[in-house]
């Protein structure tokens, strides 16, 4: 087994330029990014930063979707804190000056900038932030396209972004239409009270209030319920497919390995794991019940990975020998798994010898 460490792991430490409260449990973490390191974290609309940080001698990473418009210099991600969350709790403790890892932006939940579009975005609670940077990116850059954009919350006050919205649309009155749902908050409307559901999508579809099949595409991030229920009822509407795209907002919390269902097949113990990275090959064994990126670390090899739940992508490879599955995948299209692309975090050897490639995107 070759033990040398990747050196290339793709993190950078940046400087917190600014913390501010945005609710009363979300702040905005803004990070300067030096010269140097521009064209690194240049980014589309939609997508993520991964930050790492040592909480209590344990390596935890995040993803946090960026909530910057391109058109701005700094970067900056929403980071909701949650009851059980260790990194965002850990995250809402420092100020501006400390530092976090952070890897360049990733993710297909994006919007390239150009041309004339109307776009629906639909988002619930954290979710608006990549959402929030899509409007705004769409909006200052493009003249001629029109956002729709409903948003979901419980109160008025657990809004993200209530301002900068509230400003988004005095600045382009005709081109943004903006809807906020409340579920624990009665508006005046009642059509805007309750949950982005079927019932309420098939209700604003009546009132002529959304219009399915008139947008270039539908970008939804939320809850993964909202997100199943929105992209069935887009397409029962006669939406294309190729038009809903989806970003899961959930917090990962472990990657745990999980007990096999009885009609999985059992993974091979102790597979041999051949990784391709950066042009470099290294090797380690994959025992059973370990997840490979365990298992990689203990080899001393720093695979690129974040949520370690077969969300986020950030550890898509291609499988170029052997065979595996996958535990579960909430992020790959068919075409990728058709083309041979897994999420190493998900892997089950079903073969003594895998080889999987992480230059081959
Ligand atoms: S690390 Fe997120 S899908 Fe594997």
């Amino acid at each position: 087994m070759n033990t040398d460490r990747i050196t290339n792991s793709n993190f950078h430490t940046l400087s917190i330029e600014s913390i501010i409260p945005d609710t009363q449990d979300a702040v905005v973490v803004r990070f300067h990014i030096p010269s140097n390191l521009v064209d690194a974290f240049t980014f589309t609309p939609g997508q993520y930063l991964t930050l790492r940080a040592q909480v209590n001698g344990e390596d935890i990473r995040r993803s946090y979707s960026i909530c910057s418009s391109v058109n701005e210099s700094s970067l900056a991600v929403g980071v909701k804190r949650l009851s059980d969350g260790q990194f965002s709790t850990h995250v809402h403790g420092l100020q501006s000056g400390d530092t976090l890892d952070v890897m360049p932006p990733q993710g297909r939940f994006t919007t390239p900038l150009g041309g004339s579009h109307h776009y629906l975005l639909l988002a619930a609670g954290s979710g608006v932030t990549p959402i929030y940077s899509i409007a705004r990116s769409v909006l200052e850059n493009e003249p001629d396209s029109v956002i729709s954009l409903c948003y979901v919350n419980k109160t008025i006050d657990s809004v993200m972004f209530k301002t900068e919205l509230d400003e988004l649309k005095d600045r382009f009155m005709t081109r943004f239409l903006l809807t906020h749902l409340m579920t624990a908050e009665a508006q005046d409307v009642t059509l805007f009270n309750g949950r982005l559901d079927r019932e309420k999508l098939d209700t604003m579809v009546t009132r002529g209030l959304i219009a399915p099949t008139s947008y270039d595409a539908i970008y939804v991030c939320g809850p993964e319920a909202m997100i199943k229920s929105t992209q069935q009822a887009m397409l029962d509407f006669g939406v294309e497919e190729s038009c809903i795209r989806f970003e899961l907002f959930t917090s990962s919390s472990t990657h745990a390995p999980r007990t096999p269902k009885d009609n999985e097949d059992s993974p091979v113990e102790g597979a041999e794991v051949h990784v391709i990275l950066d042009g470099s090959q290294r090797s380690f064994t994959l025992p059973p019940d370990t997840p490979l990126m365990d298992a990689a670390a203990k080899a001393g090899l720093e695979l690129p990975w974040s949520c370690a739940n077969g969300m986020c992508a950030t550890c898509r490879c291609k499988l170029v020998d052997g065979e595996i599955t996958m535990r579960q995948n909430f992020s790959l299209d068919p075409w990728e798994i058709d083309a041979g692309y897994v999420l190493a975090c998900q892997v089950q050897a079903q073969s003594e010898k895998l080889v999987l490639d992480f230059d081959e995107v």
